[in-house]
């Protein structure tokens, strides 16, 4: 007696499966790694999902709770396991895993705790996919890419740090919600490190193409009266603020890593401010990634937009890349 698959169905075809074309690896299923696998779930952009963590419960518990979502997705394939096997393939790879930022600590603090989680992360994802984009997420975010970058042996184009897209999320937020306008409409853009030192690019702000430091020359300067200035501290500030509140940032942060992750899969050569390795640009003579406008698509990393920044921006760029090269070139092991 026959069963009902093979009374219901007919293969025409028996031989291996095809690999998958837009496989999306999650590695790290913590608050922001859960937060980057739903974003880039809801967005259709995967046809197959790999979660990876050290936790083996929780990582179960996560992939069985996104599978019994599957109705409501179009991802068909979703798969979890703590060994490396289940990656392979992988077009693009978020690395989230680490330990996370705690109330009130910098997130340079986390640096050498986090090196080490990637010696043992990195090697493993490069030998089932040496072809992938890795997109780094963990903190502090703009040293990680770089370690990565060095522990992968990838091209500099294939390893993309998050770095200030979501700064200039929070920016773009922020100064719109101060003008009524919604955030897509206000063009603005934060530069250099993902984090304390991020730099504002004042002198590019506009809406419909009007510069707002043609408006008020004093705009985000000390002596300004109007105080824009405030927004760009609102923006280092409210990382702090959220995990005060809340225990740690996830959302803004998962929907922005999904925006990339499409970019780059859909091919789409726009243009976002990530992390990329800068030596040679605005005067920097070190190895170091910094956030830049760069242009992504399925190759990566394309090109960087040469930015007409003035005196102070380049000076604040470059300082930056000092205070990250004073932590990276007494990294060890890597
Ligand atoms: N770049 C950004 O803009 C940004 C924003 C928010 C958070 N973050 C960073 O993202 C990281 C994750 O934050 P979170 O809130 O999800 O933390 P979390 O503690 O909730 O999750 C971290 C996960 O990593 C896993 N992990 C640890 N070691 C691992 C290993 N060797 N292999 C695989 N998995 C491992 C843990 O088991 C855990 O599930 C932190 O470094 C945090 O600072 C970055």
């Amino acid at each position: 007696m026959s069963s009902i698959l093979q009374r219901l169905i007919t293969p025409l075809f028996s031989g291996p499966a095809e690999p998958p074309r837009n496989k999306v690896t999650v590695v790290g299923v913590g608050q922001v790694g859960m937060a980057c696998a739903v974003s880039i779930l809801l967005r259709d952009l995967a046809d197959e999902l790999a979660l990876v963590d050290v936790m083996e419960d929780k990582l179960k518990g996560e992939m069985m709770d996104l599978q019994h979502g599957s109705l409501f997705l179009k991802t068909s394939k979703i798969v979890a396991d703590k060994d490396y096997k289940v990656t392979a393939n992988s077009r693009i790879v978020v690395v989230t895993a680490g330990v996370r930022q705690q109330e009130g600590e910098s997130r340079l603090n986390l640096v050498q705790r986090n090196v080490n989680v990637f010696k043992h992360i990195i090697p493993q994802i490069i030998k089932h996919s040496p072809n992938c984009i890795i997109i780094v997420v963990s903190n502090p975010v703009d040293v990680l890419t770089y370690v990565t970058w060095k522990l992968s042996g990838l091209p500099k184009h294939r390893v993309i740090g998050s770095g200030t897209n979501l700064d200039s999320a929070r920016f773009r937020y922020l100064m719109s919600d101060r003008l009524g306008i919604h955030s897509s409409s206000f063009n603005g853009w934060i530069l250099g490190e993902h984090g304390d030192t991020s730099v504002p690019v004042w002198s590019g702000t506009n809406v419909a193409g009007v510069n707002l430091q043609t408006l008020n020359p004093k705009i985000g300067m000390d002596s300004d009266t109007e105080k824009w200035k405030d927004t760009h501290k609102m923006v280092v500030d409210s990382a702090y603020e959220v995990i005060r509140l809340k225990g740690y940032t996830n959302w803004a942060i998962g929907l922005s890593v999904a925006d990339l992750a499409e970019s780059l899969i859909k091919n789409m050569n726009r243009i976002h401010p990530v992390s990329t390795m800068v030596k040679g640009m605005y005067g920097i003579t070190d190895e170091v990634y910094l956030s830049l406008p760069c242009v992504l698509n399925n190759g990566g990393v394309s090109s960087v937009v040469n930015m007409t920044l003035n005196s102070a921006e380049v000076a604040q760029l470059q300082a930056s890349a000092n205070t990250l090269w004073g932590i990276q070139k007494d990294l060890k092991d890597i």
